[in-house]
């Protein structure tokens, strides 16, 4: 486990943006800053972190834990689907090859929790799905749930959205849908396996998807602790059976933060993060890296920009 000191260290090094413009044509993400040229698009997974769609600040090594994470990942499920991964120049940067996206993201839960439990408790939840009665918060479905939302444009909510009306409104053929649900399931369960062989519970996650020389591609990051809700597994039916909140390793510990500290939720200004709280933001994402790769993260302390500028040097990405 790395030492706070460590993190702590890392503060003022951290990657808020990259300016490189001899990398192409820049699409800034809340998280990735992405350089396109050709089919390829240079993917730069920064320090920023988001939550309720605004970005807070930065996180020390978050960048190369989230792209560390999805290299690691699309290697274990290589041979579910093909992945838009080239090529890795720098643990915080994936070569990816760009795909058309679907308008649609496949998001996938093995249990009912956070939105999806606010809704299905407000009588909300939908998805033309008929929802039993008597869940409790935290259960798991006998099988994973796909509740697909829209890719929002730039500055919007991505908003739930059904198998009926996503075809309805013809934003992916029969076919495609077909397949990129099937594929979505054979992920998670991959997924979910071996999150249990390392004492963790993959809870749901959302897959992007694209196509790409006429094929349906894996795109974007997977199985991240940004794209997806992680679980400590020892203990889970115990603190389910008394109606206690999760161990978590993933997004929702600054959601949290922000809420119960601060009352924030998404609207007005969000507050300032703290050193104190960065440094335990880190703590969770180094955490979680660990757990899943069973590695030692052992990233050194440095200025991530300067390193990122040379890694894409020597490997003949920039001029
Ligand atoms: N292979 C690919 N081809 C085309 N686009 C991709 C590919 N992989 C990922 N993307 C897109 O690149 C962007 C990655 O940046 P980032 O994750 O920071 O954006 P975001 O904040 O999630 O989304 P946005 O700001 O676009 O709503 C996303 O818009 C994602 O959909
Ligand atoms: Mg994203």
């Amino acid at each position: 486990m790395i030492p706070d000191d460590k993190l702590r260290a890392q503060l003022p090094h951290t990657l808020q943006q990259l300016d490189l413009p001899g990398l192409g044509e820049l699409y800034r993400g809340k998280v990735r800053d992405n350089y396109s040229r050709g089919d390829r698009i240079v993917m730069v997974t920064t320090d920023r972190i988001s939550a309720f769609d605004h970005v807070l600040g930065t996180i020390p090594f978050k960048g190369e834990v989230l792209s560390r994470l999805t290299a690691f990942w699309f290697d274990k499920v290589k041979d579910i689907a093909p992945t838009h991964i080239v090529e890795v120049p720098d643990p915080s940067v994936m070569v990816v090859k760009r795909a058309k996206a679907l308008p649609i993201e496949i998001v996938i839960r093995g249990y009912v929790t956070g939105s999806l439990w606010r809704d299905y408790q407000a009588g909300k939840a939908d998805y033309g799905i008929s929802w039993p009665a008597g869940l409790r918060k935290d259960q798991r479905f006998d099988q994973p749930i796909i509740t697909p939302s829209t890719k929002a444009e730039y500055g919007k909510h991505d908003e739930p959205i059904g198998e009926a009306e996503i075809l309805k409104q013809g934003l992916v053929t029969p076919d495609v849908w077909k397949e990129a649900t099937a594929v979505a399931r054979r992920l998670f369960q991959r997924g979910q396996e071996w999150a249990r062989t390392r004492g963790l519970i993959l809870v749901d996650t959302k897959y992007e998807m694209g196509i790409a020389d006429g094929k349906l591609v894996v795109i974007d990051e997977i199985h991240t602790p940004d794209s997806s809700r992680y679980w400590v597994a020892d203990g889970y039916e115990e603190r389910f059976a008394r109606g206690e909140d999760q161990e978590m390793l993933d997004k929702e510990n600054i959601r949290q933060w922000l809420i119960k500290e601060h009352g924030f939720s998404g609207h007005g200004t969000p507050p300032p993060l703290t050193d104190d709280v960065r440094v335990m933001l880190a703590r969770k994402y180094v955490e979680v890296f660990e757990k899943l790769t069973g590695e030692t993260f052992a990233s050194e302390v440095g200025s991530v920009a300067a390193r990122i500028e040379r890694n894409l040097r020597a490997t003949g990405h920039l001029a």
